[in-house]
């Protein structure tokens, strides 16, 4: 069973003129960063899509715009957690220079995973990006290039909604990062 604690209280975290301003800076970071290079920017479904969508429109470069959606699921045995894609427009990464767009980087093991996928596809290189960065709670040691917004104790401990988040699916329409707390799981 879960249930959603804080029903439709949502706190805000950041807002819609912290993140467009935050957006704004890494645009520029990033165009530098790449150097009038044509990037392939590939955002992971479906949290980044909001925060992509604007990212893009702030890097006047070159670029292509492709998906990935994976699934992870903890299986319980074996105490380890299995990550699949399991649905990606087709991405000609082979010798391109890929920038990977994450919604919020946790444990780590969703990013790991698809860097090591990225990587078996021959890119020239591979940056990535994340909305949200919550470096006390990683399992495993990945660190993004750019992050919009890190997240620290003990406000890790709050579950972030909103800009294209989610928890079951809602609150991803709302324009400002939330928290809601921690949902039980069970
Ligand atoms: P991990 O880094 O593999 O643990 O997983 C990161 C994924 O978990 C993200 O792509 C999110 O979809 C999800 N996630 C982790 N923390 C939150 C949160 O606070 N709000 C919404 N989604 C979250
Ligand atoms: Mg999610």
């Amino acid at each position: 069973m879960t249930r959603n604690p804080g029903g439709d209280q949502v706190s805000v975290l950041f807002t819609e003129e912290q993140i467009a301003l935050r957006v704004a800076q890494l645009g520029e970071e990033i165009t530098s960063a790449f150097g009038g290079r044509e990037i392939c920017v590939l955002g992971l479904m479906k949290g980044s899509l909001v925060f992509m969508a604007d990212l893009i429109r702030r890097i006047p470069l070159d670029l292509t715009v492709h998906l990935v959606r994976v699934t992870s699921q903890l299986e319980q045995a074996a105490g380890r957690v299995l990550t699949e894609i399991v649905y990606s427009t087709s991405v000609p990464l082979q010798g391109k220079d890929v920038l990977l767009v994450e919604d919020i980087v946790d444990t780590g093991i969703t990013l790991s995973y698809l860097m090591a996928h990225i990587h078996e596809h021959g890119p020239a290189s591979l940056r990535v990006c994340a909305l949200v960065d919550k470096p006390e709670a990683r399992k495993i040691d990945v660190h993004p290039d750019w992050t919009a917004f890190p997240v620290h104790e003990p406000l890790a401990d709050r579950f972030l909604v909103g800009y294209g988040l989610d928890w079951m699916e809602r609150f991803r329409g709302l324009p400002f990062i939330g928290t809601i707390p921690k949902p039980l799981r069970g």
